[in-house]
């Protein structure tokens, strides 16, 4: 058993997808007591509407900071007066298909940035043990796979786009200052998260927003890459159990047990729109086109998640099915929220794709 504090938590990105998710359901946890000081730059994928309710139900444990982790003094100053005990890295630049066209703002981010958080860090806490970092990655810097295997704990790392190269780098970085300084750093690496508040860039709420626009529902290639999903709680509740009783120094997998090639995933989404909008599956099928391929897109990952089960006793609580109905069902009553992200900036990154393709 750790004797971690968890007490002044930094939530770095907490205006995006996971972390407002993650933020809400520490706030749902009668165990969690603590304060949380959320710092996010709010890019294109940040949005405070996230957590509009949040800051109205918790003026006094709940902090938002328009900050960039990339600067240095701002993120000293608040680490120092607020005595932060905790840090958990969400912020990044996410999307692959942006890595591909712009990806200097991915090596600053998600390179520089996480570097700045743990030399700020080690400065602060010098060689207390009762804090934790956690860096929150992804299963993509493993690499791909061919039709057999999974990624493990002690499988290479192998990232091969922008994207997956800078958060391979930040997880370095942050398990060097372990060896090196022996701060107390966790790693998480998950696969493809799904759920409320995800931006409709990612291929599920990009469909179910294509859907119910009536408009092409564009598959990469040959539509048969296969990924690994999960519902966004599942990899929180992950999280939450590697802050709480995880070992410094060590990687977790986290995943869903759910491979699905993105045709297979598309059509159950038809499938259930169909069912919970009272539309017709025929003409939503239709709509599938296969487009122009990613630029060295991966084929496969598949994850190995059975060392955070055994260790830490954790499991996944959401079937596909019923994570997706879930989801749907979320994006078909918060329509304001989406009707917001979709203004602006959103418009232009869809001309950029379809010009691309
Ligand atoms: P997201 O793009 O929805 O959110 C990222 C957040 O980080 C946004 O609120 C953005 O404003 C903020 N941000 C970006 N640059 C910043 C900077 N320089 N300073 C401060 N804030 C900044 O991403 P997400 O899907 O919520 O992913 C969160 C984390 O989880 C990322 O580190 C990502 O690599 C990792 N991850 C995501 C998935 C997934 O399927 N989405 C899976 C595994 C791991
Ligand atoms: O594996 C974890 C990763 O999952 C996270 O680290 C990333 O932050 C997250 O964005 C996600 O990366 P992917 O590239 O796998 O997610 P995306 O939703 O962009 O694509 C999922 C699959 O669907 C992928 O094979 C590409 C394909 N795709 C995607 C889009 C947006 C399509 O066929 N059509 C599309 O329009």
């Amino acid at each position: 058993m750790q004797n971690r504090l968890l007490k002044n938590i930094l939530v770095t990105g907490g205006a995006g997808f996971i972390g407002a998710n993650f933020i809400r359901y520490l706030f749902s946890l009668k165990e969690f007591k603590g304060t949380i000081f959320n710092v996010d730059a709010l890019t294109y994928a940040g949005n405070l509407m996230n957590l509009n309710d949040i800051s109205e139900k918790y003026p006094k444990r709940y902090f938002f900071y328009h900050y960039n982790i990339c600067d240095k003094k701002k993120i000293s100053e608040l680490i120092q007066k607020q005595n932060i005990d905790t840090i958990i890295n969400f912020a990044a630049e996410s999307h692959v298909d942006r890595s591909i066209i712009n990806p200097e703002t991915f090596i600053k981010t998600n390179v520089s940035g996480t570097f700045n958080l743990l030399e700020t860090a080690r400065l602060f806490w010098k060689d207390r043990q009762d804090v934790v970092f956690h860096q929150v990655s992804t299963d993509e810097v493993y690499g791909s796979l061919g039709k057999k295997g999974f990624f493990k704990e002690t499988t290479p790392y192998a990232p091969r786009s922008p994207y997956s190269a800078s958060k391979a780098a930040g997880d370095l970085i942050a398990k060097s200052y372990y060896h090196t300084y022996q701060l107390p750093v966790t790693v998480s690496n998950c696969s493809n998260n799904y759920g409320p508040y995800q931006f409709p860039e990612k291929l599920v709420p990009l469909m179910l927003n294509n859907m119910l626009e009536n408009r092409p529902l564009p598959l990469y290639g040959d539509g048969k890459h296969i990924r690994d999903w999960i519902y966004v709680e599942d990899h929180i509740s992950g999280i939450w159990s590697i802050l709480k009783k995880g070992n410094a120094g060590e990687s977790y997998n986290i995943g869903g047990d759910n491979e699905y090639e993105n045709k297979r995933l598309v059509f159950l989404l038809c499938e259930i729109v169909a069912e919970e909008a009272g539309l017709n599956i025929e003409k939503l099928t239709k709509l599938i086109t296969y487009v122009k391929d990613r630029q060295g897109h991966d084929r496969r990952y598949a994850i190995d998640c059975n060392k955070i089960k055994d260790t830490l006793g954790w499991k996944q609580k959401f079937t596909m099915m019923k994570g997706l109905k879930k989801t749907v069902r979320w994006y078909l009553t918060n329509t304001l929220w989406t009707e917001r992200v979709k203004s602006g900036e959103y418009l232009d990154w869809i001309k950029i794709c379809y010009n691309n393709r």
